[in-house]
């Protein structure tokens, strides 16, 4: 039977959006959903461990209205903590958490996480070190990129769009996603409507692993206007029927001028594995257009006192980040810790090496040694670095960040030159062996470390144990990079 427990409040907000409370024993709570700070709810318990419980908002009794918006959200999906029949996990789209929250709100939330994480884990940072959170330009309409899911789960009818929250079974179709802009939800209605009112196509089903359409990947350059889509499916199980559906969907896709005169790229992609990850070892098809689109980043570069552009060429398996404008804002901030022209800049973990070409741009730096592990990416780079005329001043090394920057030869003779290393890991963590050999260099040489990181808690952790040695803290700038969702990215410089 379930347990439930009535009338308690919550405590704070954590990371990932999380909720907490205390049981009447004091153990931990920590609480799935669209959770409203400082309200009274009654929950239920769904997962019992030694150290803490799991649970469901399943009525809200009080709630503190400073943190609710007197507008009403700007998204018909979003899933309203404050509306009783939306309760519980699988009723709403599970991308935005916090569009009633006022914005001004959220970045306190944020704010408050960020230093929560420091305070407990990194005990040698102070308040001051920790600065105000920067702003978002955009509150809405931001993402560059989008990845919704194909389904039909709990009824006969297709859906596409994200999965409802914490349930990887159920897809909440998506109309308009208010994330991103107008134009690239015209473009997705259209394919939805191809695809599956016109032709019917069938959608995977992710516990049989039958039928066909997996997901639906839309990314746009948002200074360039370009937009790439690219069609997931899997044609393991498919009947001949099936076949030549797909078949007549893929001509007509091909021959709506009004697709083809939005989207520059349209690729589809065989997945015929369990897993989700796809990549340019699977099969893929271009229906029209090019291997890539490009974005455009502007700058301001101090020395030159005027603006300079850079340009992205984005591959359809390639890292790029997600927000455009505020990448812009976020590489000017990391600029401002690069001080010197003939700098040499070391970046750990760079795929399209957008960072270390807007700081080039920016006239920071003559030379730059790039560390990453994907083959696919460092070609990115590479042809990155010449539409932006900087292939001599790049000089690329492909592998594990944690073997080669210790024995890579190239990087060991610079080490004397280097004097900005940038480190911007993949969501979890740097490698024990990453931050050993950062400590043991820092005894020698004299160079300045930007840490960007999108996750709070690791990044306090690996900062408290950079400080054991030969660091010490600059500043933590946190930065906005994606309203109404929990996410934090903060760029950490250490000297
Ligand atoms: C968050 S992305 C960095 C994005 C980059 N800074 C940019 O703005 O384009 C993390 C990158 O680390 C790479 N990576 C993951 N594990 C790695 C490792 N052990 N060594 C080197 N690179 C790694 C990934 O392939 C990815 O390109």
């Amino acid at each position: 039977m379930d347990t439930i427990i009535k009338n308690i409040s919550i405590e704070k907000i954590i990371y990932k959006g999380l909720g907490l409370a205390r049981s009447s024993n004091g153990k931990k709570i920590l609480i799935k959903g669209n959770v409203l700070p400082k309200s009274v709810v009654d929950l239920r318990i769904t997962k019992s461990k030694k150290d803490f419980l799991t649970a469901e908002v399943i009525k809200i009794h009080d709630y503190d209205k400073t943190w609710v918006s007197s507008s009403t959200p700007p998204c018909g999906h979003y899933l309203n903590p404050l509306s009783e029949k939306e309760i519980g996990p699988a009723y709403g789209c599970g991308g935005c958490k916090r569009q009633v929250i006022p914005y001004d709100k959220q970045l306190l939330l944020k704010q408050q996480i960020l230093d929560d994480s420091f305070r407990k884990i990194a005990h040698k940072i102070s308040d001051t070190d920790i600065f105000p959170i920067m702003q978002s330009p955009q509150e809405l309409h931001y993402r560059n990129k989008i990845e919704y899911s194909f389904g039909s789960f709990d009824s006969s009818q297709s859906q596409c769009g994200f999965h409802a929250p914490w349930r990887y079974d159920q897809i909440i179709d998506i109309s308009h996603c208010s994330l991103i802009l107008d134009d690239t939800n015209e473009v997705i209605s259209l394919i939805k409507k191809i695809l599956l009112e016109e032709y019917s196509l069938s959608c995977y089903n992710t516990n049989t692993h039958q039928w066909l359409l997996r997901h639906l990947i839309v990314r746009r350059g948002e200074n360039t206007n370009q937009i790439m889509v690219n069609i997931v499916y899997s044609d393991k199980y498919l009947s001949s029927q099936d076949d030549i559906q797909r078949q007549k969907a893929l001509e007509s896709l091909s021959n709506k001028p009004e697709l083809r005169a939005k989207v520059a790229t349209c690729l589809i992609t065989q997945n015929n594995s369990l897993s989700e990850n796809i990549s340019n070892s699977n099969n893929v098809t271009m229906l029209w257009g090019e291997w890539y689109i490009f974005e455009k980043m502007t700058f301001w570069q101090s020395e030159g006192n005027k603006w300079i552009q850079a340009t992205f060429r984005i591959s359809p398996f390639s890292f790029f980040q997600t927000n455009t404008s505020w990448a812009e804002v976020l590489f000017s901030e990391a600029a401002k810790h690069v001080t010197q022209q003939q700098d040499t800049i070391l970046d750990l973990y760079c795929w399209t090496w957008s960072i270390g070409i807007s700081l080039l741009k920016q006239g920071k730096g003559n030379f730059l040694i790039w560390i990453e592990i994907i083959q696919q990416a460092i070609d990115d780079a590479w042809e990155n670095a010449q539409i932006n005329w900087l292939q001599d001043k790049v000089h690329f090394v492909s592998g594990k960040a944690e073997k080669l920057f210790r024995h890579d030869e190239v990087v060991r003779l610079h080490l004397a030159k280097i004097t900005t290393i940038i480190v911007d890991p993949p969501r979890d963590w740097l490698h024990p062996k990453v931050i050993r050999f950062l400590n043991q260099i820092k005894k020698e040489y004299n160079f300045t470390l930007l840490y960007i990181s999108c996750n709070p808690t690791t990044l306090a952790r690996d900062i408290d144990l950079l400080l054991d040695g030969w660091y010490s803290c600059q500043t933590i700038q946190p930065v906005d990079m994606f309203p109404q969702t929990y996410h934090i990215e903060t760029i950490a410089v250490l000297k």
